[in-house]
């Protein structure tokens, strides 16, 4: 049975109604100290959520009593919580940092793990130290991922998080992910065929994304080496269909395992992590395994109260579920998270965008909210008008990282004050007693001075989360992510659903396939199609046909 939120929850948040955020830091002068969560140098600030003093006891309490800590036991144990598929999830033994054994279907998965991390550190090393060579003896300088969703999003955030501060050793490294050709023909504008080294990211090897750019990129390198090259010198995959990457025509010793209880989202601490040893290094790759793997001790050993995946994950669920708020903003204040907001949207939206219980149960109530932000202080001059006088709140979590990995001048000070700043805005809003008498002795009176306060008040009452990190390097970036996994699986459990499947997402893909047919073949559209996509698939025909493009 689908949980349903419990009656205890349901009548402290009625009891809450109707108390700003304002009243309930009089309520208790200690407010900041009680919903503060510390870790290390981490500082995780509920205090502006609309949290009351029993709230997060509660919360506990029901995660308690619908046996959330055997949940995190069993995921760690390598028991099998994706039920719908019948698999463990296991992203944690990727970045187990000794060599207990772990059975799953029992085998011990750790010396597979092992073995596959001495072949991706051999590779990323051949790469890096020019002995990885094309077909034409040149050495490679040039790294293209190919593979989208889980395949890419987690190994180009990593990237670009962290490579203007690691050393890339002279290779380039790129990411190309949508069909659109634009994405391929963007890339390959400057590089060289006979440097280039594409690695075909797909665990089941069938997304039509991949296959159909990797099948791009081949013709890219046989045009520009000659039809006669050893293209397959140019090719390493990632998967786990190693019969369709060989077949493809990948060697058996350029393919790397992705195993199947590792969810794609998940995926970026596997092989499906080669870019990012490739571009940072060896090292750089262990020690974002070793930051997650410090997340993990702490999410599977800290009391729930104490624990920052959890309680996190229960403002999540407390804001989706019990409060309704349709969406959820992320806005890192760090220009190297940029892609942070994207890699999440996957993560929390794709995990847990579901509306049945296990048991398939309909849900009682909302599960998550929708995810989206973008960095500040960029974020500051585009969606904040709205989150600070738009008509509905949108709960906020700030990512701040504190220290700067290049300082210059006073700019991370700057920046780290705008954050903060950011959040009091939110809180504290901006009254009618201040601006109207301002406006006054501007001159205005009437209406024109009513219009005018009113078009200036700031309701303030808006609720945020604060994190502050110590600075943002591979090992942060490892607790970062493996925080936001972490909390995912918390808000799943307290909705009752799986968050490892995503059946949703197969249904465009099949629907694409007669359409797919159509547009390249001309096979007419199934009988039942509806009318609107044949009046639009006739459009593009008409449009497409020679003569028009
Ligand atoms: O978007 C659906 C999805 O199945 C993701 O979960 C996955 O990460 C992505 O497609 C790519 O799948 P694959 O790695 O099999 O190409």
């Amino acid at each position: 049975m689908a949980p349903s939120a419990s009656s205890d929850l349901t009548d402290h948040r009625r009891a809450l109604a109707g108390v700003s955020l304002a009243g309930l830091f009089a309520r208790d002068p200690r407010r900041f100290e009680r919903l503060s969560v510390r870790w290390g140098e981490w500082l995780v600030d509920l205090s502006r959520e609309r949290l009351g003093a029993e709230t997060l006891p509660l919360l506990a309490a029901r995660a308690r009593s619908i046996g959330l800590e055997g949940w995190i036991a069993a995921l760690f144990a390598g028991e099998k919580v994706n039920l719908s598929e019948r698999r463990p999830a296991l992203h944690t033994a990727l970045r187990q940092q000794d060599d207990t054994p772990l059975v799953v279907d029992g085998r011990d998965v750790v010396p597979a793990i092992r073995a596959a991390q001495a072949r991706m550190k051999a590779l990323a090393q051949s790469v890096r130290a020019g002995s990885r060579r094309g077909a034409t003896d040149r050495p490679i300088r040039a790294v293209v991922n190919i593979g989208i969703g889980g395949s890419d999003l987690g190994p180009r955030l990593v990237c670009d998080a962290l490579g203007s501060s690691a050393d890339a050793a002279g290779v380039d490294v790129a990411f190309v992910s949508n069909v659109d050709p634009e994405h391929l023909a963007r890339t390959l504008v400057r590089l060289d065929p006979a440097s280039t080294l594409f690695v075909a990211t797909s665990k089941t090897f069938t997304t039509q994304e991949t296959l159909a750019n990797a099948a791009s990129a081949r013709a890219w390198l046989a045009k520009g080496l000659g039809s006669a090259a050893d293209t397959a010198r140019h090719f390493v995959a990632v998967t786990g269909n190693a019969a369709a990457a060989r077949a493809f025509g990948v060697a058996d010793d350029d393919i790397l395992p992705l195993w199947d209880w590792v969810g794609g989202r998940y995926s970026l601490w596997s092989p499906a992590g080669i870019a990012i040893a490739v571009r940072l290094g060896w090292e750089g790759f262990a020690e974002l395994l070793s930051g997650a793997a410090a997340m993990d001790a702490h999410f599977r050993s800290a009391p729930l109260e104490q624990n920052l995946p959890a309680v996190l994950g229960f403002v999540g669920w407390w804001n989706a579920r019990l409060l309704g708020h349709p969406d959820r903003v992320v806005v890192p204040y760090a220009q190297a998270l940029e892609l942070l907001p994207a890699f999440l949207q996957q993560l929390v939206l794709e995990s847990n965008g579901k509306r049945v219980a296990r048991d398939g149960a309909p849900v009682a109530g909302a599960t998550t909210s929708a995810l989206w932000g973008a960095p500040g202080t960029n974020g500051q001059h585009a969606f904040f008008q709205w989150l600070h006088q738009g008509t509905r709140e949108a709960p906020v979590e700030f990512i701040v990282p504190v220290r700067a990995a290049h300082p210059l001048g006073q700019q991370q000070s700057l920046l780290v004050a705008n954050a903060l700043a950011q959040a009091q805005a939110l809180l504290e809003g901006r009254t009618e007693e201040t601006i109207r008498p301002e406006l006054a002795q501007h001159g205005l009176a009437g209406a024109e001075l009513d219009a005018g306060v009113a078009a200036r008040v700031c309701p303030g009452n808006r609720a945020s989360t604060t994190m502050l990190i110590p600075e943002l390097d591979a090992r942060r970036l490892g607790e970062l992510i493996a925080l936001y996994e972490h909390r995912t699986f918390v808000e799943a459990i307290l909705h009752g659903i799986n968050p490892f499947d995503q059946f949703g997402v197969e249904l465009g893909k099949t629907l694409a396939a007669p359409i797919v047919k159509a547009l390249i073949d001309g096979v007419p559209l199934p009988a039942a199609t509806d009318a609107a996509t044949r009046a639009l698939v006739a459009h593009v025909q008409a449009l497409s046909a020679p003569g028009k493009q």
